[in-house]
């Protein structure tokens, strides 16, 4: 068989594979076996890819065999390392700056694209969208990196008249297409990129920190189509297929997004919503006083409590508190008493951040359930335990139309008979807007660390089943 149809049926047995890790990857039950299946795909993409790269060298077959050695130890190396060493929490960054690099790719195919192939006008698209996506790609997604990892402030970036910038920035980049198809000059295509990389740069700054969810799962999706646009220059059916996957569902990720926070996808990107990030209460006074209580405290709750809901946010993922979170979750169950988890869909910093973490943690998944799931079931709940959450739980976002968070569905914790808020301070949450929560008669806060709070309760339950205390004895 020619090397090229073989390689055809390989890239359709690699999309194949994708699909299938897609759907794998659409529950936590599958979720491994999908991961396998993209594995699998990228090996045999990869291999074909490499075999036709061969085939078609222009050089001695060795040089490019070397050229590619080299570059595959440089990339191994570097993702390897990073992916041991980065932590959960950084998980959010992580993936945005992968997602620039994309974009640069797919800058740097078209360049070389028009350098290297005749000027034919679909040809010519191909490259000006190529570079214009991937310009847009590349500074969005490194201002993302720079506000999750806290490097740049999360605060909108309010310049005037800035839908205009960007319309003005739409309707020159048209005019540059027109150009550079006409002439197929250089000039165009620069100007281009230097108009689109300060595109995605403003787009991204003018978001705001609540709104963040979105743009991650956005950024996703033009990822997606840079690399599709990478494929169609390149002719590489493959490219062109997973580009379309990720494109598209990175697309129905930020719908899901969108409706998880109450928002248009027009209203994030026109930017401006929430504050800056995890600054002090100003306004704490307003809200009457906070009532604390101690691990030990808590432990007596739990104790009498029939059913219990714990609502982790990202304060669990910086504490990784997920370990002695699962081992009280399944000591409360070994002693009769319903517990199940309340998951709000943007708790954390990165879609599915509290599955995955609790998942690792090997809490069953059958009682980790969805806000949507669970709300109505909080009246009827004796304890919720709020582990390191604050926006997700915020009664302001119902109650206070004013608030930034105004419209955003939250955990409704408050209708419980008793809430304990795990965090370290009275500090507001990403989104910067305090929360009313923490000053109601059925609240109580528990101050300190989640990881070493949640184990000081643990051990408390395990002292009484030592000493032969009437563990549950309220019932
Ligand atoms: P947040 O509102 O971010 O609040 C987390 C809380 O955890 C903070 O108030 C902090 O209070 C506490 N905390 C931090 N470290 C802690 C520790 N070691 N021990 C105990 N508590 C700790 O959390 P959330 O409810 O999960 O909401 C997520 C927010 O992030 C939303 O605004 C969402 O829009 C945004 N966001 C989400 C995503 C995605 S895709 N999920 C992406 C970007 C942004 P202290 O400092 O007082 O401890």
């Amino acid at each position: 068989m020619h090397l090229t149809s073989l390689v055809g049926a390989v890239y359709l047995i690699a999309a194949l594979l994708f699909i299938l890790s897609l759907a794998g990857l659409s529950t936590q039950a599958t979720a491994r076996r999908g991961n396998l299946f993209g594995m699998a795909g990228m090996v045999l993409a990869l291999a074909a890819t490499v075999a036709l790269a061969l085939e078609n060298s222009e050089r001695p077959v060795l040089v490019t065999l070397l050229l590619i050695a080299l570059v595959f130890i440089i990339g191994a190396t570097a993702g390897i390392w990073r992916a041991r060493s980065v932590e959960m929490t950084q998980m959010p960054e992580m993936i945005a700056i992968l997602h620039s690099f994309v974009g640069l790719a797919a800058v740097l195919v078209g360049f070389n694209s028009y350098l290297t192939e005749p000027a034919e006008t679909v040809h010519q698209v191909e490259v000006f969208l190529g570079v214009f996506i991937g310009a847009i790609t590349f500074t969005g997604s490194v201002v993302a990196y720079l506000k999750l990892s806290a490097r740049m402030s999360s605060a909108p970036l309010m310049l005037p008249r800035r839908n205009t910038l960007n319309l003005v920035a739409l309707i020159a980049s048209l005019g540059l297409l027109v150009w550079f198809v006409g002439q197929n000059a250089l000039v165009p295509l620069l100007v281009m990129t230097v108009v689109a990389l300060a595109l995605g740069w403003h787009l991204v700054a003018s978001i705001g920190g609540g709104d963040m969810p979105v743009v991650v799962s956005m950024l996703n999706s033009y990822s997606g189509w840079a690399a599709a646009a990478a494929g169609f220059m390149l002719g590489n059916d493959l490219l062109i297929v997973v580009g379309a996957l990720v494109g598209s569902s990175g697309a129905i990720l930020s719908y899901i997004m969108c409706k998880a926070m109450n928002r248009s996808f027009i209203s994030v990107i026109l930017g401006g919503f929430g504050a800056d990030t995890g600054t002090p209460a100003a306004d704490s006074g307003d809200h009457g006083e906070h009532r604390e209580v101690l691990a030990e405290e808590v432990a007596g709750m739990l104790r009498a409590a029939r059913t219990v809901v714990i609502t982790p946010g990202y304060g669990m993922a910086v504490a990784k508190a997920q370990y002695p979170v699962a081992d009280l979750v399944s000591r409360l169950r070994a002693s009769g008493v319903d517990v199940r988890f309340g998951v709000h869909p943007v708790a954390g910093r990165l879609p599915g951040h509290m599955n995955v973490l609790l998942a690792e943690a090997k809490v069953p998944y059958d009682i980790v359930l969805e806000l949507d799931e669970i709300n109505d079931d909080l009246a009827q709940t004796d304890v919720v335990l709020v582990i390191g959450a604050n926006d997700t739980v915020n009664p302001a976002a119902l109650e206070d139309p004013g608030s930034p968070i105004a419209g955003m569905p939250v955990l409704e914790v408050w209708n419980a008979g008793q809430v304990v808020v795990f965090k370290r301070s009275m500090a507001t949450g990403y989104a910067g807007v305090q929360n009313p929560l923490f000053f109601r008669e059925n609240t109580a806060m528990l101050f300190g660390d989640a990881k070493d709070q949640v184990e000081k309760i643990v051990l408390a339950l395990a002292a009484d089943s030592v000493s032969g205390a009437p563990a549950l004895s309220a019932r």
